[in-house]
């Protein structure tokens, strides 16, 4: 399973705990930390559920709710608005029916913000999953999303 391999890379102590969540989270193809998985973890490094509760809320990246397959983030810097003659949430929520925050029915895709990517001279800039588009436009955006309905 692919939690017990994860905690077996990582020392049973509590420093371990941000990093473990991080790639499982990430390795995980739902994306989200479920209740038994907070009770596995806690369990291994050998402290309460709420401490890793307690982690999971204070960072806003760890998600305990099931998410779609693909996870579209839309850059909420400034900088991407102000360069933007396009305003890439809007577009993206009309074809995919969903708004900030939601996941389609078919749970291919969840919406959300994202901090500045680090790539502002290159707005607007959205992350799908772990790959980051630059200098979109709304003919680019549709394209990304069909190959991500198409192929994956
Ligand atoms: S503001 Fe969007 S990448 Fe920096």
């Amino acid at each position: 399973m692919l939690l017990d391999l994860i905690l077996k890379k990582y020392p049973a102590q509590e420093d371990s705990l941000i990093e473990i969540l991080l790639e499982f989270q990430n390795a995980k193809s739902s994306h989200y930390i479920s209740e038994a998985e907070i009770n596995q973890i806690a369990l291994y490094l050998n402290i309460s559920e709420a401490k890793v509760c307690s982690v999971i809320s204070f960072y806003t990246f760890f998600r305990t709710e099931q998410k779609g397959q693909h996870i579209i983030q839309v850059c909420r810097g400034v900088p991407c608005h102000v360069v933007a003659g396009i305003n890439v949430l809007k577009v993206i929520e009309k074809e995919l029916g969903i708004k900030i925050d939601e996941t389609t029915a078919d749970k291919k895709f969840s919406l959300e913000y994202t901090s500045c990517l680090g790539l502002c001279d290159k707005g607007p800039v959205m992350r799908v999953n772990d790959k980051v588009y630059t200098n979109l436009t709304e003919n680019k955006i549709r394209a990304i999303l069909t190959e991500y309905m198409v192929h994956n």
